[in-house]
């Protein structure tokens, strides 16, 4: 069988597959192995990446999308000129959690208790590192040295717990070690100082104790969660890529509604050409020239989908687009196994990650499926529904959620307020907005996905998610079933 012929002009909902004998005991996310490779060089515990859109992405879901074993991209749908909100984002999740922190916030014994306070909401740590002259260790200030205190304009040298009344540990201490020394001395708070005395480090109890809570947590080599972040292809992305990568981002994507264009090849080549080790996600594209073209300039993933997204109209407004199955089918056989593919958009039910990764995704950028929850951005707003049996009124909580192409999001971007709607038209808008009801923390919605994401390698005969693609990819005509109208109504109209 020739897979692209059979899902040409096809895409999630045109096929069911075929059950095959389960070789696996349970259907556990803790003991079947879901890797895939994000980039060349990164690999995630989980294939989830959560869609680089203001209303989806910034530091909250990001968290918990490492902390699942996914990763998060913060968006770019900051004004032109402001890179610091994007910048401030990234260093939200970079300093959740730790190994050993090697860079600990600080601050001066002459500071007063309001500045350090300022310090800990911007940053949102609980802990500050009191440094005087050449980082001399003078002590800690914690969150809870600052309750209940009436006068902010004491300094913290009145507040700290001094030196002298620390433990702290001599030389570059490895997690065990911090660990060990926490325990006897029974503290929660461990600095590191060199031999004179002079601040190298901190390791916190929280920290250790959240390694081992979220052993899927996708993390770089000091410990912190992964992030990601959106650069665009024009005006001010070099220099926030370069901001970016100074606050520790983990890979830019250069994320543009049509990835195989003039405008991409500048920017991916001169991103290369000026920051060559940075792992760089290129996009979007749909066809087997246009992965072609984003690999051999460098990309280290192609990201896939023309007009599939949930809040996404190009493929209404223009006419143009590849279905999202046969789109994915086409890129992966253009790059065999070298360049890994982010399937982004149209993923509208769980079992659609399964084909989508089967097909050719190593991971799924995912948008709607996130959208409502706790951790997407956006004022929440209340609006009236009817119910259905008794006609009443009722009045329930939404957030929006909107293509980055709307006009909404596009207004936001450009400060355009007083433009007219005529003006706006003409900027030619690919995206809408919509309203989704609230529904709690994305952090089960996204364990559920894993379950059923299990439950399709048992289905499929598999003991891992990379078993699956390999036997799929072996053997596609063992698996899909190519569905009638009532046959596809059957399966998925509910
Ligand atoms: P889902 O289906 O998961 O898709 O919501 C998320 C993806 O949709 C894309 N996206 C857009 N595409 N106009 C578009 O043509 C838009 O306004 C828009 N906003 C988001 C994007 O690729 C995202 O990851």
């Amino acid at each position: 069988m020739d897979l692209l012929n059979v899902v040409a002009g096809c895409t999630f909902d045109d096929f069911l597959l075929t059950p095959q004998m389960s070789i696996v005991d349970r259907r556990d996310p803790a003991t079947i192995d879901l890797s895939a490779r994000l980039t060349t060089s990164l690999t995630l515990k989980r294939p989830v990446v959560s869609a680089n859109m203001d209303t989806v992405t910034r530091a909250e879901m990001a968290i918990v999308m490492a902390e699942e074993g996914g990763i998060g991209i913060i968006d770019r749908g900051f004004r032109p000129g402001d890179i610091e909100p994007q910048v401030r984002e990234v260093m939200k999740v970079k300093r959740t959690q730790h190994g050993v922190i090697p860079d600990p916030l600080t601050i001066s014994p002459e500071a007063t208790l309001a500045d350090a306070r300022a310090v800990m909401e911007r940053a949102r740590v609980g802990t500050l590192v009191v440094i005087a002259g050449d980082w001399h260790l003078e002590g800690l200030l914690t969150e809870r040295d600052l309750q209940f205190v009436g006068d902010l304009s004491a300094t913290v040298a009145s507040r700290m717990t001094p030196r002298n009344r620390l433990v702290t540990f001599t030389g570059r201490a490895t997690e065990a070690e911090a660990a060990l020394a926490m325990a006897t001395h029974r503290v929660k708070k461990l600095p590191l100082v060199d031999q004179s005395g002079r601040l190298i480090g901190l390791v916190t109890a929280r920290d250790l104790v959240r390694q081992r809570e979220l052993p899927f947590a996708t993390r770089d080599d000091q410990g912190r969660l992964r992030v990601g972040a959106a650069i665009g292809a024009r005006g001010d992305y070099l220099e926030r890529a370069a901001e970016l990568i100074r606050a520790g981002v983990d890979v830019l994507v250069i994320d543009i509604a049509h990835g195989h264009s003039v405008v991409m090849e500048r920017a991916l080549t001169e991103v290369r050409k000026r920051f060559p080790v940075v792992d760089v996600i290129a996009g979007n594209v749909a066809t087997a020239d246009g992965a072609r073209f984003l690999a051999d300039r460098g990309a280290s993933a192609v990201k896939i989908g023309i007009g599939p997204g949930g809040g996404c109209t190009t493929r209404l407004t223009t006419s143009f687009g590849v279905p999202q199955l046969q789109a994915i089918v086409e890129c992966r056989r253009a790059l065999g196994d070298g360049v890994p593919l982010v399937a982004d958009g149209g993923i509208k039910r769980h079992g659609a990650i399964a084909l989508a990764l089967m097909c050719g995704g190593d991971t799924v950028m995912l948008g709607s499926a996130f959208a409502g929850t706790t951790e997407a951005p956006g004022d929440i707003v209340h609006k009236s529904v009817l119910l259905p049996e008794s006609q009443k009124p009722v009045k329930v909580p939404f957030k929006v959620l909107r293509g980055m192409a709307s006009i909404e999001a596009i207004k936001d971007r450009l400060d355009v307020e007083d433009a007219s709607a005529v003006d706006l038209q003409a900027i030619g808008a690919e995206g809408m907005e919509v309203s989704v009801p609230l529904r709690g923390s994305a952090r089960p919605v996204l364990q559920e996905m894993m379950k059923h994401l299990c439950s399709s390698i048992s289905y499929g005969g598999a003991e891992s998610l990379r078993d699956l693609a390999r036997r799929f990819q072996a053997d596609p005509g063992r698996y899909l079933v190519r569905l009638t109208e009532s046959s596809r109504r059957e399966s998925y109209d509910r």
